[in-house]
């Protein structure tokens, strides 16, 4: 008769990449290990379960020892490597006419499990893979999701790891620009990630006190963007940095997308290049764009992300000692709480107009385009 006892976990790291990835893996393995379970990684998400051809040499699935996490600590990335294509509820393959279909391949998954006798799996990802991993659960695996995305936009958690790095990053950065804008008079446009939350854009807009912050919550108007620029200008002021979320959008428009593809998350881009032109026309300043993009994913975690992450592995491993399983770790400050997993998966953060970062900018005069 099979018993409940753990003997064998799994981890796998989905979607985007974040620092901290490293350290959720190194507390899981050691806290796993330490307790005489065996810990397995899983390679690109699901794929070195299911998808076996992509791993010749048979390590799709590798063994997690304690000499293999000792140094990963402060490394960025991921050492199990991650994908943000091929979901396997939603594979893409092409059909007898050529066309690309989505074929439901999880059952191939959960063979894998099987196969490797994992009685476990601490699933690292965001919204699109926790919603994933959440749906094992209802076909028998227990698992414990572990939120992760430099967007922190995930819904349970008052912090997702890797946010806190990339803030600071972009607040460096913005900062550099100020010097440079103002040497020139020029107008900086800063593109910065976050899908369709606009946390970054919103901590690193108002730590590097920017002028105007755009964010996907609040639909802009040029109009009104040009006139706080021009009013700034007309006082005396020689530059101004403008921070654009990349899914920020027009009033009446949509969201910049550059690509949209069966089996891939959406492609977002071009916020700052769009602002740009319809700008361009309104103020009398140079205008300079720069988009951040992935500078904000790469890169080590911050001694902030290092902890979190160490605590949110280790927590997922007292989970799975203690029975749980369907949940997600999540920080309810002081503590790691568990919130389950069906709460949470699918749903995403936004920013909340009223938060008390919002209520600052606006105190200091920055403005949001409405
Ligand atoms: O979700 C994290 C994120 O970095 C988003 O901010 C961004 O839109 C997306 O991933 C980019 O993904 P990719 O690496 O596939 O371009």
């Amino acid at each position: 008769m099979a018993d409940n006892k753990i003997r064998k976990i799994a981890i796998n790291t989905g979607g985007g990449d974040a620092p901290g990835l490293n350290a959720v893996i190194k507390a899981v393995t050691v806290a796993g290990l330490n307790r005489g379970w065996q810990v397995l990684g899983i390679r690109d998400g699901y794929n070195g379960l299911f998808l076996p051809e992509n791993y010749p040499a048979g390590d799709g699935v590798i063994n997690l020892t304690y000499e293999l996490v000792e140094n990963i600590t402060a490394l960025g990335g991921t050492i199990l490597g991650t994908t943000n294509r091929g979901n396997p509820t939603r594979y893409p393959m092409k059909d007898t006419k050529g066309n690309v279909v989505e074929i439901d391949r999880t059952d191939e998954v959960l063979a894998g499990f099987k196969r490797e006798g994992i009685d476990a799996l601490v699933a690292i990802g965001g919204d699109g893979s926790l919603f994933m991993a959440n749906g094992f659960v209802a076909k028998g695996l227990k698992v414990v999701g572990v939120p992760k995305t430099i967007d922190n936009d995930l819904d349970g958690t008052v912090i997702t790891f890797g946010f806190d790095t990339a803030v600071s990053y972009a607040t460096e950065a913005i900062d550099r620009l100020h010097t440079t804008a103002k040497s020139h008079g020029r107008i900086m446009i800063v593109e910065v990630m976050g899908r369709y939350a606009g946390w970054i854009a919103l901590e690193a807009g108002v730590a590097a006190s920017a002028d105007a912050i755009l964010i996907p919550e609040i639909p802009y108007d040029t109009n009104v963007v040009a006139d706080h620029l021009n009013k700034l200008f007309k006082a005396g002021r020689k530059h101004a940095i403008v921070v654009v979320a990349e899914g920020a959008k027009p009033k009446g428009g949509d969201t910049a997308i550059i690509e949209s593809e069966a089996g891939k998350s959406e492609r977002l881009g071009g916020a700052a290049e769009r602002l740009d032109k319809a700008l361009k026309p309104l103020v009398q300043n140079e205008i300079r764009t720069v988009i951040m993009g992935h500078l904000l994913r790469g890169g080590a975690p911050n001694a902030f992300d290092r902890l979190l992450a160490l605590r949110f592995g280790a927590a997922a491993v007292r989970a799975l000692d203690e029975g749980m399983s369907g949940v997600m770790v999540a920080l309810d400050p002081p503590t790691v709480r568990y919130v389950p997993l069906d709460q949470v998966s699918g749903r995403i953060r936004q920013v909340d107009v009223e938060n008390d970062s919002m209520i600052t900018a606006r105190d200091l005069g920055i403005c949001f385009g409405d």
